[in-house]
Parts: C-alpha cells; structure tokens; sequence
C-alpha cells in the first residue's frame, strides 16, 4: 500500500534543488565573513586560510592621545646649550603627567579636565597624589614627625570639579580678582595634575601665611627639596608665578630639579625654565 501523499518524502529531483539552495547561501555567507574580515582583524579571513587566531582586540582601539601620554614619562628634548648653570632637562614641562609640567595662568591644563592616572591615597590621610609624589609625601611627613614639626594635608590632588567649586565660592565672598590672587580657575591648579598638596600644622594657620612660623612651616621651607618637593609661591613671586606668598603649598618636581633650584638660588619654575610670568590670565 502507498503512503499517503502528505506522508511522502520530497521527489529526489526537489531534494537535489533544495541542497543547492543551502550550499550556494553557505558560500554567500562565508564571504560575507571574509569581507568582515577588513575591519576586524583576525576574523574571517579568506576563503581557505586557517583563521589567525583572534588576539583580543582593545576595547579602544585608538586610544586618545591623552591616555597615551599617560603611558609615557615625557623626556624633554635635548637642550640647545646645556650650560652648566642651565636647569636639568630631564623631563618635559608641557603634559600634565611630567613631574616638571608648568600650570599657570598662561599655562592652562591640556585637557583642562584632566584627570592623573595613578593617584594613590597618601598613607595616613585621605588625600590623594600621584604615586610618585604620594611615596615622596610619605617619606617627608615620617621624617617631619621624627624632627618634631608633624605636618597633615588639608587637600592635595583636586579634580576640575572641585576647582571650578572652589574658586567659585571664593569669587563669591572675595570678588574676582582677589580670588585669582589666591586661587586658580579650574583647569589652572597644579593641584589637578596630583603634583601638588596643602599641608598644615596647626587649624588656626591652616592655608595662612603664618604656616610659615609653625614648626612644621619652616622645616617645610628648609627640607621639602631633600624630598623632591619645592614652595611653588614664594614670598614676593606673585608678580611671577600669579599668586601671594603660600608656604603651605608643595609641589613635587623630584630631587634633581629641586635641588638644582636650591643650589642655584632660584625660586620658582617660571625662572628655573625662563618662561615668561604668569601673573595674570590671558
Ligand atoms: N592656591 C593655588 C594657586 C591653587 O588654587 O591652585
Ligand atoms: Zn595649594
């Protein structure tokens, strides 16, 4: 007895149809792949060829110039002259991972929003420095508290954020230029670059000029370059550096430029480097 119609197989003539439909789609398809291939390295190649095996692509895959100059401890370029009472030129004074970047009022940060990429907390504190600067930091307090002239941070790296919150409020209660005698626009503090930190003694000379006749304020002033740190604003420096004398203020450059600064009697690093004075924005 036949099967009925509906129970029956295709004819072997629709079976042999159907079979170069699947082959000829296959072969569409895996060229398709092939040509997925351009963009993703890796994947798909051509027809035929073992297929690389695929390295785990970056999630960026041109990272922005930023995050590459992060990965790269910026030389400087060698130096036309190299006198001997020239400044070192070890590092370079432009991005703001170089321990010897230059923020100003004329020196902006690039991008003003920058954030360090190694910020660590200072031991200790909750306040936070690059990592560099942070083991600096740490081995400056421990020998300022065996000389008896403990000092704590009040704040050290400060996002563009906080800067902008800052200043705003100091431009609320000063007004606007006497505020920028003090206080940088966000995007201007070398306190965005995580090379920086307000230190302090005593509550009543917190971020005041008397600091600087606490204990801890002058062996600041005699010690912080032994540490690799130097007062960024020196008394009588404004007209230079843009801002009043700030002896609680410590930025870290490293031994080797801060005691090249020491030897050669040189106060600020607009002078070190002979750029011109920043006293006021462009
Ligand atoms: N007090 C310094 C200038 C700052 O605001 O970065
Ligand atoms: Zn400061």
């Amino acid at each position: 007895m036949r099967p009925p119609e509906h129970a029956r197989g295709p004819a072997p003539h629709v079976l042999i149809a159907a079979l170069t439909l699947l082959g000829a789609v296959a072969v569409v398809a895996a060229v398709l792949l092939a040509m997925r291939g351009d963009s993703e390295p890796g994947v798909g190649r051509a027809l035929g060829d073992p297929a690389p095996r695929v390295t785990p692509t970056p999630v960026v895959l041109s990272a922005p110039e930023s995050v590459e100059i992060e990965d790269t401890l910026p030389r400087a370029a060698t130096p036309a002259s190299g006198g001997q009472d020239d400044p070192p030129r070890t590092w370079s004074l432009e991005p703001a991972v170089s321990p010897w970047v230059i923020v100003n009022k004329l020196r902006p940060l690039d991008p003003q929003d920058y954030v360090p990429s190694d910020l660590r907390d200072v031991a200790g504190t909750s306040q936070q420095l690059r990592a560099e600067a942070a083991d600096a930091m740490e081995a400056m307090m421990a020998a300022a508290s065996d000389a008896g002239a403990s000092f704590r941070i009040s704040t050290a790296y400060r996002s563009y954020g906080f800067q902008e919150s800052l200043f705003a409020a100091y431009q609320r209660d000063w007004g606007t230029a006497r505020a920028e005698t003090f206080s940088a626009r966000a995007g201007h503090s070398e306190h965005q670059t995580g090379w920086a930190a307000d230190v302090y003694e005593s509550n009543a000379c917190k971020v005041k000029a008397c600091f600087a006749d606490e204990a801890a304020g002058r062996w600041v002033a005699a010690h912080a370059w032994e540490y690799g740190f130097i007062l960024r604003y020196p008394e009588g420096k404004q007209e230079i550096t843009g801002y009043r004398y700030e002896p609680w203020h410590v930025r870290y450059v490293g031994t080797e430029l801060a005691t090249w600064m020491r030897e050669h009697d040189v106060a600020t690093l607009e002078e070190a480097f002979s750029l011109p004075a920043a006293p006021d924005y462009p």
